[in-house]
Parts: C-alpha cells; sequence; structure tokens
C-alpha cells in the first residue's frame, strides 16, 4: 500500500534558517523535506549542495532529504550528496545517458532511486526497466528552475500513465501544486506531494499540509 508523503520545497522557505525551517515542517506533519539541488546549468539558477544538505542532516535529526538534482552531470554528485545524508536521490531523465547504472550506484550508497520528467519529456522515457529499478518517479509539473510557477495542466496524464504501469512505485508531483491543484495531482495517482509556496506563504503551514494530505488516495 502506498503511503501518502508531503515533501515541503524549502525553495520558499527562508534560507538563512534552513535548519529550523526543516524542523517546523517536520514537526507541522511533513515526511519528508523537498531540497532542489540546482546546479547554474541544467537550470539557470543555483540554489545549494552537498556542504548546506549536511549541515541541515547534522542539525535535523530523523530528517529524510528528498534531494532533487536539478543538475547536468548526475553521476557527478552521489557520494557527496550520501556523504551529506541524502536520503534520496532524484535525477533527471534528460540529464543522463545511463539512467540505469545511476540508480545502481545511488543504491549502492544507500539511498532511494528516483527519476524525474521535465514537462515536455513524455512518460514513456521511464521505460519499464527504468521505472522497475527506481523507487520514485518525479513528474514536473512546471518547467524546472524556480519556485512559484503556475501548475501545468497537461502534465497530469503523465501521472496516470504512470501509474497505470507502476502500480507500486512512489510517483512525486512538483511545481505550482497546492490546495487547488492537489486533487488533480492524486485522482491520476500520485503519492507523494511537493509543495513550496502553497506551504511556506500560507497563514497556517500545518493546515495545508495536512489537507494536502487528506487529499492524497492511498
Ligand atoms: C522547481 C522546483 C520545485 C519548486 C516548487 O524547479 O523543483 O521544487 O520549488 O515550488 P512551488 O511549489 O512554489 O511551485
Ligand atoms: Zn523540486
Amino acid at each position: 500500500m502506498l503511503k501518502a508523503i508531503i515533501s515541503p520545497s524549502v525553495l520558499a522557505s527562508d534560507f538563512g534558517q534552513l535548519s529550523a525551517e526543516c524542523k517546523r515542517m517536520m514537526d507541522g506533519g511533513a515526511e519528508w523535506l523537498h531540497m532542489d539541488v540546482m546546479d547554474g546549468h541544467f537550470v539557470p539558477n543555483i540554489t545549494m549542495g552537498a556542504p548546506i544538505l549536511s549541515c541541515v542532516h547534522k542539525g535535523v535529526p530523523g530528517i529524510f532529504m528528498d534531494c532533487h538534482m536539478m543538475v547536468s552531470e548526475p553521476e557527478k554528485w552521489v557520494d557527496d550528496i550520501a556523504n551529506a545524508g541524502g536520503s534520496l536521490y532524484c535525477f533527471h531523465l534528460e540529464a543522463t545517458s545511463a539512467p540505469t547504472s545511476l540508480i545502481q550506484k545511488i543504491h549502492d550508497r544507500g539511498m532511494k532511486a528516483g527519476v524525474a520528467i521535465s514537462p515536455d519529456t513524455p512518460s514513456s522515457v521511464v521505460t519499464n526497466e527504468i521505472g522497475s529499478a527506481a523507487d520514485m518517479i518525479l513528474v514536473m509539473t512546471v518547467y524546472p528552475g524556480r519556485g512559484g510557477q503556475k501548475f501545468i495542466e497537461r502534465c497530469v496524464p503523465k501521472v496516470s500513465e504512470l501509474r497505470a504501469r507502476f502500480p507500486d512505485k512512489d510517483i512525486e508531483v512538483d511545481g505550482g501544486v497546492g490546495p487547488t491543484t492537489v486533487g488533480k495531482c492524486a485522482d491520476a495517482g500520485s503519492n507523494v506531494i511537493v509543495a513550496g509556496t502553497a506551504i511556506f506563504s500560507a497563514d497556517d503551514p500545518n493546515g495545508v499540509i495536512a489537507s494536502l494530505k487528506s487529499t492524497v488516495n492511498t
């Protein structure tokens, strides 16, 4: 049985208080924390890397760091992220030509492996071999690169298609997801919900976490 998981995107948090923000989310009911790692190459922005994740890991006992690697050479950072305490290493299928061996490398370093697809990438890129080897599939519902964008509805059918082929895998949605858009994602079969702006800009973030979670059909 799949679990409903809420993974707040810390991109929308106060980076100056990152550990405290993560702890606040966990105390508020979040299962995972979504850490957006951007390299300024795969996407135009630069955010954070292993040294910051390592500090957060040390400062927040029990944190599950869901690392979304928006980087051009995902093979390069597996060791650093594992050493920093990363729990799940999710790389973009647009960024590598050897996804199956990369999944193996991630597993060898004791992390869960995720594969991500951007809005213009079809779900068929997640072949049965790749999807079976991975622990999680991330369907981007905005173009990767920054928070606070509008949810792209045409990405939702990819979630349904992937759920039909991979009934037991975690399927995550990321980008523009909040109380008004989560229902479509959950109905399509997503059980891992990333939300940045919708949670961090709310007056009652714990209430938003609870309401997102209640929408997921498990
Ligand atoms: C976009 C990031 C997302 C983003 C989500 O490149 O991968 O995780 O921070 O933020 P919201 O929920 O504000 O769209
Ligand atoms: Zn993300």
